[in-house]
């Protein structure tokens, strides 16, 4: 594992220094994403994988610049809990120890979700043992970690409106199993055992300005609404916050009421999953760099205008890990460029938008 730097503000100017592009007129900004979100109350983290936690240069410039981590996959059913009577938890206690160690915290990802589930479960699962099945599930992982997550993803983007149902939930095999009260079990079973943790419904296409967007923005906020009316324990929304950018540029008005509605419910937010896809913009890597920046600006200071959001993690810190290279490949073959740090972990114009628009936002 790599050693903290000795003095985290050094090691951003080194690499700053190394930028091509980057001249020294932006030395005086550059404070690590970490401690100029400190000084606005702010946690500001990333996903990471357990493959990543291999590389030295990766996890010094992981201490330096997060206070929140989040595991991409290793808490996922199907990496946790491989056999019906088998959990593996030595990739989620490899993050776990990592934060620890360089005093950040860990949000837990994820006790329930349509996708990614082990092979055995679609076997075994019936809508008799269902509940069970996720029972167990939630107090073997969330027993496991318990006290040591900030907040738990206990479930994951149970809103499709393109399923058609009138209330907007996914069809998914939790709902064929179980009907909509698996979301209620799962909240009930995880206050049960971490009560410590804030327990998060996390869902994505809640920002941007479309009629799909809006729609699923409705349904989120019946969602929690009815969950609110059946006193079941939730204490925080997370907005994955996967973006695309093209054209069309939001004014974010629909966004911004939906943020107060969920502040009216007594809800913190955490933006969980911040990435913008490239793939509509045109090749040239600095035209594409700017219009990326640029919505990650134009988004952060509309979201962090609202107090209640605790926390930003993006979905990967260097381009080089993206998962939108293998979900939303572009079409000319090139790698996308969603993230605060290049392929070669130099800071790219995302960076310096994330650090504007947190050292602008109010503090919290
Ligand atoms: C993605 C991971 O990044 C990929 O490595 C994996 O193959 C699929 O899942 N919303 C979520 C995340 O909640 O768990 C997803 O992560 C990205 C979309």
């Amino acid at each position: 594992m790599g050693a903290l730097p000795l003095n985290r503000r050094a090691f951003v100017k080194q690499s700053l220094a190394c930028t091509a592009g980057f001249a020294w007129a932006q030395e005086a900004q550059t404070t690590s994403l970490r401690e100029a979100g400190k000084e606005k109350g702010l946690l500001v983290g990333t996903a990471v994988s357990n493959a990543q936690l291999q590389r030295p240069n990766f996890t010094t410039l992981l201490a330096e610049q997060s206070s929140i981590v989040v595991p991409e996959n290793e808490m996922k059913w199907q990496l946790i809990h491989p056999a019906p009577e088998r959990f593996d938890f030595t990739r989620g206690d490899a993050l776990v120890s990592f934060a620890g160690t360089h005093d950040e915290k860990v949000r837990g990802h994820n006790l329930c979700w349509h996708e990614q589930l082990p092979a055995w479960f679609n076997q075994l699962a019936t809508p008799q043992n269902a509940a069970d099945l996720l029972r167990h599930h939630i107090r073997e992982v969330a027993g496991h970690y318990a006290g040591r997550i900030q907040s738990w993803d206990v479930v994951n983007e149970a809103v499709h409106v393109a399923d058609g149902r009138p209330d907007g939930l996914r069809k998914s095999p939790w709902l064929r199993l179980l009907g909509p009260q698996y979301i209620d079990i799962a909240f009930r079973t995880a206050s049960e055992t971490d009560p410590r943790a804030l327990l998060t419904y996390n869902d994505y296409d809640l920002e941007q300005d479309s009629p799909e967007h809006e729609a699923k923005r409705q349904a989120v906020l019946s969602l929690l609404r009815g969950m609110r009316d059946r006193n079941v324990p939730i204490q925080a929304l997370g907005i994955q916050s996967h973006l695309k950018a093209g054209p069309k540029v939001s004014e974010w008005a629909g966004f911004h009421r939906f943020l107060e509605a969920a502040e009216r419910l007594n809800l913190q937010i955490f933006v969980t999953e911040l990435d913008v896809d490239d793939s509509a913009l045109p090749g040239d890597i600095a035209e594409r760099d700017r219009q990326v920046a640029d919505l990650y600006r134009d988004y952060l200071q509309n979201v962090l205008r609202h107090r209640s959001v605790k926390a930003v993690l993006t979905w990967g810190l260097t381009d080089r890990d993206t998962w939108l290279n293998h979900f939303k490949p572009r079409q000319d073959g090139m790698p996308q460029r969603p993230l605060p740090f290049d392929a070669d972990l130099k800071p790219t114009p995302v960076f310096y938008a994330m650090q504007d628009a947190i050292r602008t936002a109010p503090a919290r």
